[in-house]
């Protein structure tokens, strides 16, 4: 069976809670924890920086998955492995020397995303997809948490599965923002392996419980 990574995001968590929730996503059906990291630069908003990476990687026990939504994130990725990441994504947008990226995050023992904003084509990764391990789609703009899903999202899934499958590479597809049990069965079905959900798990009545049904209807019949 086909195991749906789920990647709650630790954006839309309490802050002064942060010790609860991290053992909330310990103790639940998810895979990693997903860290949003924003300069405001790169984005118009700024969310936290490393001692608050700090303060969540003491608590987590799930791989820690960072997005960088910065400018230079050269400056920064190796902070970020000390402070326990095992997946490092940066934006497609913001590297023009994107393989000298990649190979740096590699070099440090990470495993090296690249995020595409919902304007960029993903043909954009046709001579460099070898080199990464995780293509993160986003399916709102960067930014903020809580808004609405681009539908456009499962056109562009269904085009990089098919890249990735003619390419015989192991890639994994992840998907980020807006995100609920109402889409992801859709978003597995044309192609992610991975799917971020912020707002609609930690606003949820119980989280934990929505964690599995996001689980669950990924993997029903598969
Ligand atoms: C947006 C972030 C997302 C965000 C998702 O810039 O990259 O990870 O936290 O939040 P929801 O699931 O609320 O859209
Ligand atoms: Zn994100």
């Amino acid at each position: 069976m086909k195991n749906t990574i789920i990647a709650p995001s630790v954006l839309a968590a309490d802050f002064a809670n942060l010790q609860r929730d991290s053992e909330m996503l310990n103790n639940s059906a998810a895979d990693w924890f997903h860290i949003d990291i924003m300069d405001g630069v790169f984005v118009p908003n700024i969310s936290f920086g490393m001692p608050v990476l700090q303060a969540i990687q003491h608590h987590a026990t799930k791989p820690l998955d960072v997005h960088l939504m910065i400018v230079q994130p050269e400056r920064y990725v190796e902070t970020f492995r000390k402070l326990g990441a095992e997946i490092i994504t940066i934006h497609y947008e913001a590297c023009p020397h994107l393989h000298r990226n990649l190979q740096q995050i590699k070099d440090l023992g990470c495993k090296a995303g690249v995020a595409l904003n919902p304007h960029t084509p993903v043909n954009v990764l046709e001579d460099i997809l070898h080199d990464i391990d995780l293509v993160l789609i986003m399916s709102v703009n960067p930014g903020f948490g809580g808004q609405k899903f681009i539908e456009h999202t499962y056109e562009k899934v269904r085009k990089l599965r098919k890249m990735i499958d003619e390419r015989g590479l192991n890639t994994i597809i992840e998907i980020d923002g807006g995100v609920t049990t109402a889409n992801a069965r859709g978003l597995v079905d044309a192609g992610a392996d991975a799917l971020v959900a912020g707002s609609f798990v930690f606003n949820s009545e119980n989280p934990t419980q929505t964690i599995q049904d996001l689980k669950n209807i990924c993997e029903a019949g598969l």
